[in-house]
Parts: C-alpha cells; sequence; structure tokens
C-alpha cells in the first residue's frame, strides 16, 4: 500500500496520460474522494432507459455504475486498447456485456449512431485542463449528446494560492521525487519535454491548507458548452497574509459533477482520506524562493496554450511575476514548461 505525506513530490501524473499503466488506474479506483463523488453523482444522473456515453472510459468503472443505474446502453471510449479491456471483462463479469459497447479509439475519431442522454467522463487533471479536457468535451457535447442531455460534470473551477512549502522545495532541489512505479521515471519525462529545469513543471503534491500565504483565486471554469478558452492568460493579484518564504503555488479544482455532487480536492486530511491519492494537488514552484511579508503584494500572470498547433495533450503552462513592497520589486520568478530549446 502507498503511503503519503504532505509536501512529497510526485511526478504530474497528468502530463504522462497516454502511457497510464494499470498501477495508476489502480490507484484511482481506490481514491476514495473521487470513486464516492463520480458514484453518487453517476446515480443521480442516469435513469432507467437512459443512452450514456462515457468517454474516457478507462478499466470502465463509471460505465458500470451508469448501467447498474438502469442504462440501456453505454457507449465506452478509450484511446488505450489494454485497459479498456479491462472495461470489458468487467462488464462480462457483471452481466452487462450486452449493453456496453467498447469504442477503441480518440474521441475525435468517433462517430456515435445515436445521441446519449448523459455524457459522463473523468478526464480531469489536478489543475482541471492539464489533460486537455476542453476541447475534448466540446467536441463531445456538440456531437454526442442530445439538447437538454446531461454532461457530468457539470462544471470545473481551477485556483491557484501562493503557498510556502519548504520542505516540497528542498525535495525538488534534491531530486527526491516519489514515483508509483519505476515506469514514472522523472528523468524519462524531463528529456522527453525538454524540460531544462525540475522548477519549469508542475507536480503532483500534496499541499495543506496551513501553508497558504493567501486566498485562493480562480484561475479558469469550464461549464455548459464547455467552450471557454483552453489557451488563455491572466493577472491575479495576491495580497499575503504571513511572514514566510514563498517557494510557489498550488492548483487544484472544484468540480460540480451534478447539481447537488461536489468533488472538490482542495483537502488535506490525508489520515481520514479527504485527500484525493490520485490527483493530490498541483505544485508550481519556483525556482528562487523569495522571503516576503504581511502585506506585500504578489503579482501572478498565469498562462496556458499549446505548443503548436494541434498538439492534443501537450499543453503548455508558465507562471511568472513579482512580489512588490511599498512600490518596489523585492523579487521576481519566471516558470514555464515550454521546451528551452523552443523558449531560447
Ligand atoms: C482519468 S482516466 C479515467 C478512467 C475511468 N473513467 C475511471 O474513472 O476510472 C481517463 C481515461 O480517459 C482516456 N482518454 C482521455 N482522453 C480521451 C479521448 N479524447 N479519447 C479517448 N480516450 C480518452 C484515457 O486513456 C484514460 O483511460
Amino acid at each position: 500500500m502507498t503511503t503519503y505525506s504532505a509536501e512529497q513530490v510526485w511526478p504530474p501524473f497528468s502530463e504522462s496520460l497516454l502511457d497510464w499503466d494499470e498501477a495508476f488506474h489502480d490507484l484511482m479506483l481506490n481514491d476514495r474522494l473521487r470513486m464516492t463523488a463520480y458514484r453518487q453523482a453517476i446515480f443521480e444522473a442516469v435513469k432507467p432507459g437512459d443512452l450514456v456515453l462515457d468517454l474516457g472510459t478507462g478499466t470502465g468503472i463509471l460505465s458500470l455504475w451508469a448501467l447498474q443505474a438502469g442504462a440501456a446502453r453505454v457507449y465506452g471510449i478509450d484511446l488505450s486498447a489494454p485497459i479498456l479491456q479491462q472495461a470489458v471483462v468487467r462488464m462480462q463479469r457483471a452481466g452487462f456485456a450486452e449493453r456496453f459497447e467498447p469504442i477503441n479509439r480518440l474521441s475525435y475519431q468517433v462517430e456515435l449512431p445515436q445521441r446519449v442522454d448523459v455524457l459522463i467522463s473523468e478526464i480531469i487533471g489536478n489543475m482541471a485542463d492539464n489533460e486537455d479536457f476542453q476541447p475534448i468535451l466540446e467536441d463531445a457535447i456538440q456531437r454526442f449528446l442530445k439538447p437538454g442531455g446531461i454532461a457530468l460534470p457539470r462544471s470545473t473551477s481551477a485556483y491557484l494560492v501562493p503557498v510556502a512549502a519548504p520542505t516540497a522545495h528542498r525535495n525538488l532541489r534534491a531530486g527526491h521525487i516519489a514515483s508509483l512505479t519505476p515506469h514514472y521515471r522523472i528523468a524519462e519525462l524531463y528529456r522527453h519535454k525538454g524540460i531544462d529545469s525540475p522548477f519549469n513543471l508542475y507536480y503532483d503534491c500534496i499541499l495543506p491548507r496551513s501553508l497558504y500565504l493567501s486566498a485562493p483565486q480562480l484561475v479558469q471554469r469550464y461549464e455548459g458548452a464547455w467552450d471557454q478558452p483552453a489557451s488563455y492568460e491572466l493577472e491575479l493579484c495576491y495580497s499575503l497574509e504571513r511572514e514566510e518564504v514563498l517557494t510557489g503555488f498550488k492548483a487544484y479544482f472544484i468540480a460540480e459533477l451534478t447539481g447537488s455532487v461536489t468533488l472538490d480536492i482542495s483537502g488535506d486530511d490525508i489520515a481520514n482520506g479527504e485527500t484525493s491519492d490520485s490527483w493530490k494537488h498541483a505544485y508550481l514552484p519556483i525556482e528562487q524562493p523569495i522571503e516576503v511579508r504581511r502585506g506585500d503584494r504578489l503579482m501572478l500572470r498565469f498562462s496556458r496554450r499549446y505548443p503548436r498547433e494541434g498538439a492534443s495533450f501537450r499543453q503548455v503552462y508558465r507562471w511568472q511575476g513579482q512580489v512588490e513592497r511599498a512600490g518596489e520589486v523585492v523579487g521576481r520568478f519566471d516558470q514555464c514548461m515550454e521546451e528551452a530549446a523552443l523558449r531560447n
């Protein structure tokens, strides 16, 4: 069994989405926060006789719940053949094979014979849009969902908050990065992405609320037709509340799965299971920590964009800014996931 502690640094799972193994799917299936919320939401949203699409069905757990709730038919789309095969086996064992249709393709390449009443998906990253769900869900809502049908989740909101996380910072400096299995080697991810400094990437990390230096602020909200832009740049201004050392930012999301079920991953009570094991939070470090004081102003410019045209699952985040005290700049930072070769 994997154990967790606050400020332990893990590779960002969302950045190796095309390469997930069974161990990561097991982690998701044992994530109590995630599973409880999705189960409740699916039983609330799916009515007997409904047609359902489970986009990114993985091992099929959400499809199983939809069928148990009475769905007439569930289409399960997943780009990974071996993982989708596990969904097929799950449905056979549960006696639902006749009502489950596996489709092993990227969703953009799929045509469905009919529109569905409910579109279910769990393709949310810990920063909400770090599994590139915006264009995927916008396309799926437009092409697959009946007018007036239900999209689950119905919205997501991502937040950023400055933190003092000295242990996480030390772990990064020392290269102490935990790994679920040897399959997720951080050096391999740096090489693959052309990342030149460990501080130019975000990490999965549990960052307790006690580390916050200010109140969290909204970054981006997706909802409705899911047509809010996935490339954006915004400026956030934080008033710092404590004398501490700023080491970076925590990002997390709150999703409204249905009108009454909310999934909020910001929690940090590891012992009581209020932390998501599979998402944790995202830690966006800064290379040079900044000593800050109560009343300082932190200006953050945060952006998300694609490295090139049509680059699915390859978003680039940049977090840059400065801390000001009585009109003077006391520290600056600029971290970017863009490949060093392109930046220079
Ligand atoms: C976070 S997992 C969730 C799996 C499962 N629904 C669950 O809740 O345990 C997301 C899955 O979506 C698949 N996926 C993501 N985007 C996809 C797309 N556009 N088309 C097809 N599959 C996709 C991935 O391969 C992965 O198996």
